[in-house]
């Protein structure tokens, strides 16, 4: 199928062969061409082309030109921003590439934006109190910060990351959190919540038990944003009909045991506590409307293949 780019709304050239080297394109800007030689294309756009910009938008489109959601766009700054050492972002997000962990934070972070706006018609800003849970070493909570400056706490597991963030992002608190809820945090302290690759690595009782403890420090009617492995993220992975019947027929789908953390919290080996799990759609609107109302579940919004599920504390 043939695909269509589009930077900052202009379309860009694909081309098969590397460009002419005394142009400077994207590829070269960013560092992407690195790896671009296991693709079948490659998008040059020219930068001269693109004027004065700070970000760039990166839109997809199939065959015809067809526009896709606005939540599939990428986003990349110019200007690289402040970033966890390589052996941090591995652990939370599974890649050494800079560029990728950037445009991943500064994606997830305009796209919850977006959803905060088309479901609750609000913004970061609007906003009292914001919690990050599991926030790692702040991918996405750096430029939430940026937005609503010193209204959010993040919370993680982790302390390695969790002192990194309290040693670099100074707009925000950070407090690293037992594996078992509740937190210190009073009833109702938050009015946005949202959780960006936490429920695809937590068992079902550990799930529900976390589904309850964000119930409790949700305010009545505040913004609770998750993201989950769902159907798509399973097919990027796996092409078994087995494993998908079952993941269909039982609505929670235990993958297998995931180690990133065993580096850093040997007990995790033991434990066993950290997975990587998948949801079916069905369970999400069945199970999980026990905690929250469902307001939507976005496709494949966070890195391209995790299902974004909007809710609403009722
Ligand atoms: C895949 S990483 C994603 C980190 C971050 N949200 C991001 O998008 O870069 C999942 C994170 O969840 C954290 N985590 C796991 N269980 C947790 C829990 N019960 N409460 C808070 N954080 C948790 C892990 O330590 C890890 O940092």
């Amino acid at each position: 199928m043939p695909l269509r780019f589009f930077v900052n709304g202009i379309e860009s050239p694909v081309i098969e062969q590397p460009v002419d080297p005394a142009m400077e394109t994207i590829v070269q800007r960013f560092g992407l061409s690195r790896d671009s030689a296991q693709y079948t294309f490659r998008c040059a756009m020219p930068m001269a082309q693109l004027g004065q910009t700070e970000s760039l938008r990166v839109e997809f489109r199939p065959g015809a030109g067809r526009e896709l959601s606005p939540y599939q766009d990428w986003y990349l700054r110019l200007a690289p921003g402040l970033q966890a050492d390589v052996t941090r972002r591995v652990r939370v997000a599974a890649t050494s590439d800079p560029i990728f962990f950037e445009s991943m934070g500064f994606s997830a972070c305009l796209a919850i934006r977006r959803a905060l706006r088309e479901y609750f018609n609000r913004d970061y800003a609007d906003y009292e109190a914001i919690l990050d849970w599991g926030c790692g070493c702040a991918r996405v909570a750096r430029f939430v910060t940026e937005f609503a400056p010193h209204k959010l706490v993040g919370i993680d597991i982790d302390p390695d990351n969790i002192q990194w963030c309290k040693e670099n992002i100074a707009l925000a608190r950070f407090d690293c959190i037992d594996v078992d809820p509740p937190t210190r945090f009073a009833d109702e302290s938050f009015d946005l919540v949202y959780g960006i690759s936490v429920f695809t690595h937590l068992s079902a009782t550990d799930q529900d038990r976390w589904l309850a403890e964000l119930q409790r420090i949700t305010k009545p009617g505040g913004a609770v944003l998750m993201s989950v492995h769902g159907e798509i993220a399973f097919f990027r992975g796996d092409s078994d009909l087995q494993r998908f019947l079952a993941l269909e027929k039982e609505g929670f789908y235990l993958y297998g045991r995931c180690p990133d953390l065993d580096e850093v919290m040997p007990e995790m080996k033991e434990s066993e506590y950290y997975k990587n799990v998948f949801h079916s759609r069905r369970y999400i609107y069945e199970h999980w409307s026990r905690y929250f109302e469902i307001v939507d579940v976005i496709d494949a919004v966070i890195a391209g293949h995790q299902d974004f599920v909007i809710m609403r504390r009722r």
